[in-house]
């Protein structure tokens, strides 16, 4: 998600966008992008969400080494119409914004190093590659992103960016899908964590909610530590219907003035799929 703190750095064209250099990448970064994609590999078939699987196929992600943004918007154009490009780091909403809305997905170039495999702050290029491109390849998720970006230009004149952002964060980067066989992973931020595609679905701590548009525009997230509770949708195509088929205007301003929910609050209407007992959160808490 974008921020506003940061200055266009000398180099990046007007859009922030940057060569992604592919040949300057080492041998080690190819490998530690196949350390995280054999186990991200291993671990997901079954937990998340049979687009995504298809969405690796569809793009031949399974290609060894980092993958190549020219070749890899060749085959995404092709599926569904997007692009990837590079920029150096988090843009301005307004900017990032503006290229979903144009289908084209910006993505950080640099990769982790060994020692940040299982954490680190700022999105890296397998976060934002291994875990968001995949369902761009889903013709409703790939319309979902862009009706994204367009409803982020126009909340910005709402004042209601940070409902948006709170949205991207339950959906796009910690998203749960339900599916006959039972909950599945779809959000980016899951996707691409070892720990919190297990923690997500299968640790006792947190709450997994039905997704509630109006409720969730209310919540708090946690950016620095696994979810205390998870939305889970019904499907793609009811995502796109509650959000980017709806006008948002008038639930922006019924909210308006209305207090936030704290990350691991619980309401009467919730749909509840898992009551979590919130252990991990509390074992994290600072004395
Ligand atoms: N339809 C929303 C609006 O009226 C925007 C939106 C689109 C929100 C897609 C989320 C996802 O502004
Ligand atoms: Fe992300």
């Amino acid at each position: 998600m974008g921020q506003d703190m940061h200055e266009r750095p000398k180099g990046a064209a007007e859009d922030w966008t940057i060569a992604q250099d592919w040949g300057r990448y080492t041998a080690a970064e190819h490998a530690m992008w196949d350390r995280l994609f054999e186990r991200q590999g291993k671990m997901l078939p079954g937990r998340v969400v049979p687009e995504f699987m298809a969405g690796l196929d569809i793009l031949r992600m399974d290609k060894p080494g980092i993958p190549n943004f020219d070749a890899l918007s060749e085959r995404l154009m092709k599926a569904t119409g997007w692009q990837v490009v590079a920029v150096p780091g988090l843009v301005p909403d307004a900017v990032f914004f503006d290229h979903l809305a144009n289908r084209r997905f910006v993505a950080g170039r640099f990769i982790r190093t060994p020692d940040q495999i299982d954490y680190l702050e700022e999105p890296d290029i397998f976060h934002d590659v291994f875990g968001h491109v995949p369902l761009l390849a889903n013709p409703v998720f790939a319309d979902y992103m862009q009706a994204y970006g367009q409803g982020g230009l126009r909340a910005d004149g709402l004042g209601a960016i940070e409902r948006l952002a709170r949205l991207y964060w339950y959906t796009v980067e910690f998203g749960l899908i339900r599916q006959d066989d039972g909950l599945k992973v779809y959000g980016a931020g899951i996707v691409s964590s070892y720990g919190e595609s297990l923690f997500a679905l299968d640790d006792p701590s947190p709450h997994r909610l039905g997704f509630d548009l109006r409720r969730l525009m209310r919540t708090n997230y946690k950016i620095d530590d696994y979810q205390q509770s998870y939305f889970v949708i019904d499907s793609f195509e009811d995502l796109l219907r509650q959000t980017a088929q709806t006008d948002l205007a008038p639930l922006y301003a019924e909210l308006d003035g209305q207090p936030d929910l704290a990350t691991d609050a619980l309401l009467p209407g919730d749909r509840v799929f898992t009551r979590g007992t919130q252990a991990y959160a509390h074992s994290r808490r600072r004395p």
